[in-house]
């Protein structure tokens, strides 16, 4: 393979991914405490760390997914979302929580909440692995942040540059 780009150092392990997890699962548990909450993983990035915070949710869950546009070979959001997937299941009047690998400019998110809204939820709540609040272009509250990361190009743990590293057992950076 030609110019591959070199993996940095380790900056979260398995081990902290899988604590963290298991906090905030308990946190969602309480939150939604004898009610039903869709869990809408956005793929592919969200699956390994949503497999992770599920199995730690008490409450009784439905999983879903969806599918919007990537950055391709670009490492910054082109700023147009496109749906490439919809969920199945209808959220009407449902807790939905969405899991994200990394909220970084915040467009993603910011379009799905405002996506999910008028799918008439009745709560919609954020959960994402990675935050990256340096590059922050719209406003989105979240609400279940596992780690926060500087200005750096993240891989690894579903995370990926151009489809690839997303089976990093660890959190790491392209340097
Ligand atoms: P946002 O709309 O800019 O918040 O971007 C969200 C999406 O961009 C995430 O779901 C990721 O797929 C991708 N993304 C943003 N930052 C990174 C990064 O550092 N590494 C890999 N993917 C990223
Ligand atoms: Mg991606």
């Amino acid at each position: 393979m030609e110019d591959r780009e070199t993996v940095g150092k380790i900056l979260i392990t398995q081990e902290e991914i899988l604590n963290r997890a298991k906090e905030i699962g308990k946190e969602i548990s309480k939150d939604f405490e004898g009610e039903q909450i869709v869990i809408v993983g956005i793929l592919k990035g969200a699956v390994l760390w949503m497999a992770d915070v599920v199995k730690n949710i008490e409450s009784d869950v439905i999983l879903d997914f969806m599918a919007v546009s990537s950055y391709g070979k670009e490492k910054k959001t082109t700023g147009i979302v496109k749906i490439l997937k919809d969920i199945d299941a209808d959220i009407e009047g449902k807790n939905v929580i969405i899991v994200e690998d990394i909220v970084d400019s915040g467009i993603t998110l910011n379009y799905l909440k405002t996506y999910f809204k008028n799918k008439l939820a009745k709560n919609i709540k954020i959960c994402t692995l990675l935050d990256k609040p340096s590059g922050r272009r719209a406003e989105v509250q979240v609400d279940y942040v596992g780690f926060e990361v500087e200005d750096m190009f993240i891989i690894g743990y579903g995370l990926d540059y151009d489809q690839r590293y997303r089976q990093l057992p660890y959190i790491s950076y392209l340097e």
